[in-house]
């Protein structure tokens, strides 16, 4: 009766890997027990997560090498895998799970980058939220409940908020990757999408530098003025101070994501016997819990959530 904290497979959103094909199932090497699944592998995966009571599915795509681009056009697509993703779920579980998608364009570059570059490589902005708004709307009207643009352009969620608007989306959720970090924790999600190999320089120029906790503040006062209905704090674990400081100033729910270097890292520590898996899983997403989020976006989540339902 003491406990602060409760800890439920509603808190849970899980972060899922579209790849081509039908009856594909693709393991990640750096994400050990993660899979890329084709279009109705995701279903499944739907279905899973209703059984399981995990309320909300984060999809991202492995575009093929092919259909890459300089400009990413393929975001634009409605036929691309992300759109497939959605309408696989929706044929599966109809309405019974939120799909939260990503807007950012590094799955769809030919050099990995979130958004569009000069010659010298640098990332534009203004060109870059362009192309964001088409690939929400292109979301929205696949079916996506919540949009979540992680690329960092400034101005992105103020420009998607109202195209949604004008568009007739006006339900469809921003969640804002307000305060996403420059993160040396992020490269097996990258082998996951296959950019790894194809990223050309950092992404220092429009993620946030690890010494900084102010900043982060800022950057979620931004995304809220300009309309975002909750936010994320990225990397997890490792910036819980985060999570912490921007419950405590914006009372608005916050979210968190315990990336693929964190899940990896607990998954190697698990295989050199230094601790037992189920119970760092929970302890970890407790912690989360503890710190102020309303959830956290964890390749653990299918696990967790049957510990949870014992
Ligand atoms: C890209 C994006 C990244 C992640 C989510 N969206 C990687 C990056 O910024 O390079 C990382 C998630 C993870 O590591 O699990 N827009």
């Amino acid at each position: 009766m003491h406990r602060e904290t409760v800890l439920t497979p509603g808190d849970l959103i899980w972060p899922l890997f579209i790849s081509e094909g039908s009856g594909v199932e693709e393991p990640v090497a750096s994400l050990p027990g993660v899979s890329r699944w084709s279009a109705d592998g995701i279903a499944a995966r739907a279905r899973e997560a209703v059984e399981l009571g995990i309320p909300c599915l984060a999809l991202f795509p492995n575009t093929q090498p092919d259909r890459r681009s300089d400009t990413g056009k393929e975001a634009l697509n409605p036929d691309n895998l992300m759109c497939r993703g959605i309408r696989a779920i929706r044929e599966a579980v109809g309405d019974g799970i939120g799909v939260l998608t990503d807007v950012a364009l590094d799955p769809y570059t030919s050099h990995g980058q979130d958004g569009l570059i000069d010659d010298s490589g640098y990332v534009l902005n203004d060109a870059t939220v362009e192309v964001l708004v088409g690939q929400s709307l292109n979301q929205a009207a696949a079916g996506a409940d919540i949009i979540a643009p992680s690329d960092m352009m400034d101005g992105r969620i103020g420009a998607v908020r109202t195209a949604l608007e004008q568009a007739g989306h006006a339900n469809v959720q921003i969640m804002a990757y307000a305060a996403k970090y420059a993160s040396a924790f992020y490269g097996p999600f990258r082998d996951a999408v296959g950019s790894r190999g194809l990223l050309q320089g950092d992404k220092k120029t429009y993620q946030m530098d690890p010494a900084n906790g102010e900043e982060a503040l800022r950057e979620v006062a931004l995304d809220l003025a300009e309309g975002a209905d909750s936010v994320m704090v990225k990397p997890g674990l490792p910036y819980l101070d985060i999570v912490r400081r921007v419950k405590e100033r914006f009372e608005v729910p916050v979210f968190a994501y315990q990336v693929s270097g964190e899940y990896a890292m607990l998954e190697a520590a698990v295989a050199a016997g230094a601790g037992e898996r189920d119970a760092l899983v929970l302890e970890t997403l407790t912690s989360f819990k503890r710190a102020g989020c309303s959830g956290v976006l964890t390749y653990h989540a299918a696990h967790a959530a049957r510990l949870l339902n014992g």
